[in-house]
């Protein structure tokens, strides 16, 4: 009787069967309900145990967080053999009952005399442990080889979001440096258009006004001509003056506020391009932002606004806002000629203009998200959405 179960008792496989039997006869038989732990680790034990039937499940480090299953035992295996060469030694795993099972088990006084008697099981004994110790070594190997593995894999991960992190910081003082060339600009061309514009209107002015003195007393209705045509001058004028200080100091926001800005905004710049506007803004949008969060939100409608006259070509301009959870959502559409996302952002730095770029970067100031659609002949629609009442932010005027 070499066999147990299905298999053999490897353990005592050159021990005669008639030994086999005695030695059964002599180890004291116990039963155990699933879920038993047979041998904790860390704990001393003397006793060695043999399968008879049932499942068990030896495993390492239970109940922490580093718990790993080693492997089952069937009938026929044993386990436990080392405390039988050195009874105070601890425990290295903890074997317990998958399912109910029976055992043998053995006390280090009855080994030791197996062992006076059948000196060949020691032989058995001994190759087994040095086989396992081998595997366990192995798995040592292996789990230390996969752990560096892991390691190696966390640190390119780690230098990876380094990279990026890095790559971010050179966009965002990237962004930082348009913003600042995008002021530095709207600056020039708001010098260039006093200079050009104004002051061009001024001369015409002052020179109708030369031509008025001239020919007031000379001829009454060339002056009254004249002056019909000064007065229509000096409204375009003052028109081009509330343009140019609207541009240079977003006051409307003060004066009408935020929603009525906006929609003024809007209509004026319809009329001028002769384009049809669908404006669906509710009001009082005002009370929900900082005064810095307002002038983000103006000056992003401006950009958007220069672009649309700029590139689209469109006929018609559709802008909503609507409110929901904390966030209000600024959308602008238009019918123009569309263009390539990939194309525009493709371009090298110094080519590409810096509107979409300074509006990316105003929107991400509120703590927002923007985002561009557009497709070649198909318009562009512009949507970003921005959290209610930051009063925190660092905005460029
Ligand atoms: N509404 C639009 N319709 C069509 N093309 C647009 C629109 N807005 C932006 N674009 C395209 O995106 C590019 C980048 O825009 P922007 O960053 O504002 O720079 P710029 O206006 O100085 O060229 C433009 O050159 C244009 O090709
Ligand atoms: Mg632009």
């Amino acid at each position: 009787m070499k066999t147990m179960g299905n298999g053999r008792i490897p353990l005592f496989a050159s021990l005669p069967d008639s030994e086999i039997v005695r030695l059964l006869a002599s180890m004291k038989r116990v039963s155990v309900p699933e879920g038993t732990l047979i041998i904790q680790e860390g704990v001393p034990g003397d006793r060695f145990y043999l399968v008879i039937d049932g499942q068990l499940e030896v495993i390492k480090a239970l109940g922490t967080q580093d718990e790993r299953f080693l492997g089952n035992l069937e009938p026929g295996d044993g386990f436990g053999e080392m405390s039988l060469f050195d009874p105070d030694g601890l425990r290295v795993a903890s074997v317990r009952a998958r399912t109910a099972a029976n055992l043998y088990e053995m006390a280090h006084a009855d080994f030791h005399e197996l062992i006076h008697r059948w000196p060949s099981v020691t032989y058995e004994i001994a190759s087994t442990l040095s086989q396992r110790l081998c595997t366990a070594h192995n798995n040592t190997i292996c789990e230390l080889q996969e752990k560096n593995r892991l390691l190696a894999q966390a640190y390119r991960e780690l230098q990876h979001a380094q990279g990026q992190i890095i790559e971010k910081e050179q966009n965002l003082s990237y962004l930082m440096a348009q913003v600042l060339a995008a002021q530095e600009q709207e600056r020039e061309r708001l010098s260039r258009e006093l200079h050009d514009e104004l002051g061009q209107s001024l001369l015409v002015l002052k020179l109708q006004a030369g031509n008025i003195q001239e020919q007031i007393d000379k001829n009454p209705a060339v002056a009254e001509a004249e002056c019909r045509k000064m007065s229509a001058n000096l409204n375009q004028l003052v028109e081009n003056v509330r343009r140019l200080s609207r541009d240079i100091s977003p006051a409307v926001l003060q004066d009408l506020g935020l929603t009525s800005a906006l929609r003024h905004l809007v209509h004026e710049f319809a009329k001028r391009h002769n384009l049809q506007a669908n404006f669906k803004v509710p009001p009082g949008l005002e009370k929900l932002f900082a005064r810095e969060a307002q002038i983000n939100i103006y000056r992003i409608f401006q950009e958007s606004l220069t672009n649309i006259s700029k590139h689209a070509r469109a006929s018609s301009l559709t802008v909503a806002v609507t409110r929901k959870a904390g966030m209000v959502s600024f959308l602008l559409v238009d019918n123009g000629k569309g263009f390539q996302l990939e194309e525009v952002f493709g371009r090298e730095p110094t080519d590409r203009g810096m509107g979409l770029g300074t509006m990316e970067e105003r929107v991400r100031m509120m703590g927002g998200i923007l985002e561009i659609k557009s497709q070649k002949g198909r318009g562009t629609e512009i949507s970003f959405s921005v959290p209610i009442r930051k009063n925190d932010q660092v905005v460029p005027k």
